[in-house]
């Protein structure tokens, strides 16, 4: 059993076998469920649960070190399953126990546990009395859930922030001060960010460095990955980095197409170069030779976005469905989005995808599509239709 501070001890488990997490995002070194128990002098709480499936191993922890009878909180600051799934069977242990988080998580935690419980709703600096210290509350929405908030001990100087500098990496040795080569810890931990928390929005991400920099932890047990007992600058300077907002004059505009014979790249071609020629800056990204990740920070950096595909069985497909169904309208919110394609007989595609990205909240331009090959008056209607989605811009 670790103690990581005096009386602060890691009560989580490892998944290294985990090689997808939440259906999308690939993990080629497994993960980790962190959880803590903090026994104080006169009070005892544990900081979030772990995914179902391996509630035995943590039940297993936090007994040998108390028995639940004698836990009074539990903590939760997010309310993501992986963190919180196992708390109703923690409540069938202990139904006294009382669950604190905040207004958004104690809303979702209800959802969890469908019945009666005892809890705490928490605000921006408030605190908790464990006897020998006080813990405080700190909220940070959108990181990357509207529940999340951030915990953070006194005296042990110690940080605790859910998936916040989180990364997907099993780690048995669980402090990263025994990592000895932590290079492919640190990329992983890009990595993480980029998937888990950029899609809300690089300022939530910029304030909850700022938070943790201004509460100066010493440590940081995040809910995945190694605990972080050193490189704490080198970590606040990767965060810093990531966190940037994107400087670029000018619009950007990303085009994501498939084509089967030719006939919709040709009109992806000259989309983007009737783009470029009005001076928007252009990724046209066909996901058969670009990775998903790098079309999604792609769709996020831009202003305008276009998706080509063919008609094939009445639909567009399937590399461009599973790239709009990525999307959603937080992200959609304020963009101009369109769709083209070439097309035999019936021509669904683009009327489908344009359903679709007006769904998702999109500013919505009228598509355009071309029955099979482009000639030469259908390639100057699709440079037509590019300029007029650039002055849309
Ligand atoms: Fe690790 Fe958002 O859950």
């Amino acid at each position: 059993m670790l103690e990581i501070r005096p009386n602060l001890y890691s009560v989580g488990v490892q998944d290294p076998g985990l090689r997808v997490f939440d259906i999308i995002m690939n993990t080629p070194n497994g993960s980790t469920y962190n959880a803590y128990l903090l026994v104080g002098s006169e009070k005892s709480a544990l900081v979030e649960t772990v995914k179902v499936g391996f509630c035995e191993a943590y039940f297993k922890q936090v007994e040998a070190i108390k028995p639940f009878s004698e836990i009074d909180y539990l903590i939760v600051n997010h309310t993501e399953p992986d963190h919180a799934g196992t708390i109703p069977l923690l409540l069938k242990k202990n139904p006294d126990i009382t669950i604190v988080g905040t207004n958004s998580a104690i809303t979702f935690v209800t959802s969890i546990i469908k019945g009666p419980f005892k809890s705490r709703v928490v605000k921006q600096g408030d605190t908790l009395d464990l006897g020998d210290r006080e813990l405080s509350f700190h909220p940070m929405p959108n990181l990357h859930w509207p529940d999340t908030m951030f915990t953070f001990d006194p005296v042990n100087k110690t940080l605790f922030t859910c998936d916040f500098f989180g990364a997907h990496y099993a780690f048995p040795d669980l402090l990263l001060s025994r990592m000895a080569d932590q290079k492919e810890y640190i990329a992983s931990r890009k990595e993480y960010f980029l998937d888990i928390m950029s899609p809300f929005s690089r300022p939530f991400a910029a304030n909850g460095l700022k938070r943790a920099q201004e509460l100066a932890p010493e440590v940081i047990c995040t809910g995945h990955g190694p605990i972080i007992d050193t490189g704490l600058q080198e970590l606040y300077a990767q965060y810093a980095s990531l966190t940037l907002p994107e400087q670029h004059e000018g619009k950007r505009a990303a085009i994501v197409y498939v084509s089967a014979y030719g006939y919709t790249a040709q009109l992806a071609e000259t989309i983007a170069k009737a783009l470029k020629e009005k001076g928007v800056e252009v990724s046209l990204l066909d996901p058969k030779d670009v990775s998903t990740r790098e079309i999604m920070q792609a769709l996020q950096g831009a202003d305008g976005i276009l998706f080509g595909s063919p008609t094939i069985l009445g639909k567009q497909l399937q590399p461009i469905d599973e790239i709009v169904d990525m999307l959603y309208p937080f992200m959609m919110k304020g963009k101009l989005a369109s769709a083209f394609g070439s097309y035999g007989w019936s021509g669904e595609a683009v009327p489908n995808l344009m359903d679709r990205l007006g769904h998702l909240k999109a500013k919505t331009m009228e598509g355009f599509r071309v029955r099979f090959r482009p000639g030469e008056e259908e390639l100057q209607q699709a440079y037509a239709f590019g300029q007029a989605f650039a002055d849309a811009l």
